[in-house]
């Protein structure tokens, strides 16, 4: 299906699930809502104490609870899924059982060790923000589940203790070493804004997008799993990288710390341990990449926005050939884009190996540019993607509805 410029579920999506939640439950739910985010650069950098900009994007999952009176488990239902799950709260032995509530369960596990009681409740979720895209649907979920569960629990956390205990919660309870950023955004998105965050100090400014240009995610439909594997392999060869460069520079605790010059001089000291070609590639990209970011936020900020576009080039290039996270399809999103009458710069975003690419392009061509981009990539693949123009929107919150 090919999305249309406003995500049409968004509206509705709420008082359905109230109305769901109602006939399945017996009761009246409050509903939270979070959303998914979208990078527009500084990718694999958040767990290299780096720098990201992310804002967070009109698709949203959205949480239905109301506790359970004396009962200590949650009862959890999927409308995308038409499935439900029970998590036992008092289980001293909690595991992950490959599943999807795994995430429920792990946010709730670390509300626990973060000294909340968890109350018993019945959940209800709904989510338009597609998963394996790319697009934080992990995020959007621990965030929307972690503020439902707190709420009913009758207490609260500051923001950014929620946003570091649904990491842990992905990290500890699911098994992907994911970083910070998704979470962060999913947290504190603020309209039309992006969000420079450092993920060292966790200080993040806020940066007004320029006017009259859009965001217009591109999604290849190749879905991307997280859950270990190359994602996990990556973060490894990272850290590799940085036990090797500390024989040369003691003082490095992570690759923010590490410039290209010093990079560059890794062969230099003899009686050292080279590093790999493969390490040094990733070390490459993680180094360069926090360099753009910082440049994109120059351009930004001066409206230099053919410095914006060059970074974006340069940062796909990077993940294509030195982080080896691109795949064919993204390659061909970024390629037919680029030149395209309105497009200021292009790139895949997220953790990689499918999902979307993001697209900063003129909000006057906007249009023209999802037709052209949709039939020409459905030319070239034989796939049908699908096109999300999205404002940068707000973080998670609990929303009011006429039910
Ligand atoms: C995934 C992770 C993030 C980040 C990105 C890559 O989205 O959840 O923490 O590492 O990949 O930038």
């Amino acid at each position: 299906m090919h999305k249309m410029t406003s995500q049409p579920t968004t509206a509705a999506a709420p008082l359905r699930l109230a109305q769901l939640f109602s006939a399945r439950f017996s009761s009246n739910p409050r509903i939270f809502r979070a959303p998914g985010r979208v990078n527009l650069i500084g990718e694999h950098t958040d767990y290299n104490d780096g720098f990201v900009l992310p804002a967070a994007i009109d698709l949203y999952t959205w949480t239905a609870i109301s506790p359970r009176r004396n009962n200590s488990s949650l009862r959890v239902y999927s409308e995308n899924l038409g499935e439900s799950s029970e998590i036992d709260l008092s289980d001293s032995t909690p595991r992950p059982r490959d599943y999807w509530s795994d995430y429920v369960h792990g946010v709730a596990l670390m509300l626990q060790r973060a000294g909340v009681s968890v109350s018993g409740a019945d959940i209800a979720i709904y989510s338009d923000v597609p998963s394996g895209a790319g697009l934080s649907s992990s995020a959007a979920l621990e965030v929307s589940v972690a503020s439902a569960l707190l709420a009913t629990s009758g207490q609260t956390l500051p923001l950014v203790e929620i946003a570091k205990l649904c990491q842990r919660a992905e990290n500890d309870f699911v098994g992907a070493r994911v970083g910070i950023m998704d979470q962060f955004a999913s947290c504190f998105g603020s309209a039309h804004h992006a969000i420079l965050l450092d993920c060292r100090s966790l200080d993040y400014t806020l940066l007004p997008l320029p006017a009259k240009v859009t965001m217009v995610i591109c999604n290849t439909m190749v879905k991307h799993g997280h859950s270990g594997g190359e994602y996990n392999d990556r973060r490894a060869q990272c850290e590799e990288g940085v036990r090797i460069l500390k024989q040369y520079f003691p003082a490095i605790k992570a690759l923010r710390d590490v410039t290209l010059a010093q990079l560059e001089s890794r062969d230099a000291a003899p009686g050292h341990q080279r590093i790999p070609d493969l390490i040094y590639r990733r070390c490459h990209h993680v180094v360069s990449e926090n360099e753009r970011v910082l440049q994109t936020v120059a351009g930004l900020k001066t409206g230099d926005l053919a410095k914006v576009g060059a970074c974006m080039a340069e940062s796909h290039r990077s993940m294509r050939d030195d982080y080896e996270i691109s795949c064919r399809e993204l390659d061909i999103m970024v390629d037919l884009a680029k030149g395209r009458s309105g497009v200021i710069g292009c790139r895949m975003t997220g953790g990689g190996f499918g999902g979307c690419t993001i697209n900063l392009v003129r909000t006057a061509s906007v249009s023209q540019f999802k037709t052209e981009i949709q039939s020409a990539y459905h030319q070239a693949t034989g796939i049908e993607p699908e096109i999300y123009v999205s404002a940068a929107g707000d973080g998670v919150r609990e929303i009011q509805f006429n039910g």
